[in-house]
């Protein structure tokens, strides 16, 4: 199969102009609200538990779900999305260059209200775990508000942009949107805070054999993970991104020069992404036959006849809040993320380089439960509960 039809998704710019369209688009900041601490509500929500599908196309590197927009509820499919922070869904007014998508028509719901921002957003790792090549995943947008409801759960008045238009590379997407799940609780997750809902959620990206993904909205699910959860305060909160620094960086047992460097946690993008000195730090110590890919920039490969032999356990030690390390481990099972479709006798190595971006992606969290705490701004994980899995349940 494939690799390079996977998903991936990560925020890098959110461009506004004034209707009166402004020759260059100036870059501006969201405002963030960090959430409380502690909900005050008179009448708690529970949780809510979002079954997610897997994108399985020669990879499972990536998940989605439902949500509904408008009045009456028109549903959707979107990624939730980490690495990114606010609602973008396919409009009819996308027409053809969202043809492949389900869209939203506006006109047929009684809540929405057109706020008229026109505004651009880039995507620094995209569709598949090919690089992006410039400006090739962008998306036009023009920015509302309607009610948003997930899980059962609705929330009025949620800012969300419309997609207008869409660069090609996001044809085979089979979602609409984006949700944003950023540590500054804004739009819908806010909303649902704002409504009581306990100020966390928690992804089980489980690969494809295991199944049964699911986002947990306000709450943990003790079942889905062994042992105890170990957590981090993330770095740099304001920055808006879920981000841990390392200490250090292993590959079978052996130290790689690598030490601090900050990476950000992305349920969206599919592959680990960092700098080619890091990425080929790594590799030196997988293996010398991985290199560079010459007919995709930013990629590296293996012949495909090499991959099963080969050791690739890549440790990232993180620490914990309690001032402990702790280790968070990519098994050798991750090293391929399928042949090229270029070369198939050629594999794809799970790390992709970019300048100054370190990213920790999906071959790395679908091996554990994660916990994203915005009301604590800490990070937690344990390894995933694999007894359904192998069958071992006693
Ligand atoms: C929403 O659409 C998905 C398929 O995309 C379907 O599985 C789900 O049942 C739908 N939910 C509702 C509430 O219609
Ligand atoms: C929505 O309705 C307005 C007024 O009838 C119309 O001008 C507009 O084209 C419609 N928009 C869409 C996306 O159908
Ligand atoms: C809805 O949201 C918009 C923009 O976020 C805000 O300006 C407006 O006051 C809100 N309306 C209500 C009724 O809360
Ligand atoms: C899955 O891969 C096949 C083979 O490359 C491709 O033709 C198809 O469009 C892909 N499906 C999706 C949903 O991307
Ligand atoms: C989990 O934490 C509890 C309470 O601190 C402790 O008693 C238990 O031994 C821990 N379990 C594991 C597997 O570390
Ligand atoms: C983390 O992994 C490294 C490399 O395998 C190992 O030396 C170290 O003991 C591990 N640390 C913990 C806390 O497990
Ligand atoms: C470290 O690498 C060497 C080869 O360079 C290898 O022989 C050794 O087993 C590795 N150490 C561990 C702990 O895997």
């Amino acid at each position: 199969m494939l690799a390079s039809l996977g998903l991936s998704w990560c925020f890098v710019a959110l461009c506004l102009a004034g209707v009166t369209e402004s020759a260059s688009p100036q870059i501006i900041s969201l405002t963030s609200r960090r959430a409380p601490k502690h909900t005050v509500a008179r009448r708690a929500l529970s949780s809510v538990a979002v079954p997610l599908r897997d994108y399985f196309n020669g990879t499972d590197l990536q998940w989605y779900g439902d949500i509904q927009v408008g009045t009456p509820p028109q549903n959707f499919s979107v990624v939730f999305d980490t690495g990114s922070t606010t609602l973008e869904i396919n409009s009819v007014e996308c027409g053809s260059a969202c043809a492949n998508q389900p869209q939203f028509d506006q006109n047929k719901s009684s809540t929405f209200v057109d706020r008229g921002q026109i505004a651009k957003i880039v995507f620094s790792t995209g569709v598949g775990v090919d690089p992006v090549v410039g400006d090739n995943y962008e998306l036009q947008l023009r920015s509302g508000t309607d009610t948003v409801a997930v899980g059962g759960i609705s929330v009025a008045n949620v800012s969300l942009f419309l997609i207008t238009t869409q660069t090609p590379a996001f044809d085979i997407d089979p979602f609409s949107g984006i949700q944003g799940m950023s540590p500054s609780a804004q739009g819908l997750f806010g909303g649902l805070v704002d409504q009581g809902l306990p100020s966390l959620f928690s992804f089980y990206l489980t690969p494809h054999d295991i199944g049964n993904a699911e986002l947990t909205l306000g709450a943990i699910d003790n079942s889905k993970f062994q042992g105890n959860l170990t957590y981090a305060a993330i770095v740099d909160p304001q920055s808006g991104f879920w981000q841990l620094q390392t200490s250090s960086i292993a590959v079978n047992g052996n130290l790689t020069t690598i030490d601090a460097r900050i990476f950000l946690f992305d349920s969206g993008t599919s592959n680990m992404v960092m700098p080619a000195e890091d990425a080929e730090a790594i590799y030196a110590l997988i293996s010398p036959k991985i290199q560079p890919f010459a007919q995709e920039p930013n990629a590296y490969g293996i012949p495909c006849s090499e991959v099963s032999s080969l050791p690739a356990v890549i440790s990232f030690t993180f620490t914990s809040e309690t001032g402990s390390p702790f280790n968070l481990t990519i098994p050798s099972s991750e090293l391929s993320v399928g042949p090229f479709r270029s070369n198939p006798d050629v594999c794809q190595t799970l790390i992709n380089s970019m300048e100054d971006v370190w990213i920790i992606g999906a071959s790395l969290l679908k091996h554990y439960y994660s916990v994203w705490d915005l009301g604590g701004q800490r990070l937690g994980f344990a390894p995933v509960s694999r007894s359904v899995a192998t069958g071992c349940v006693l």
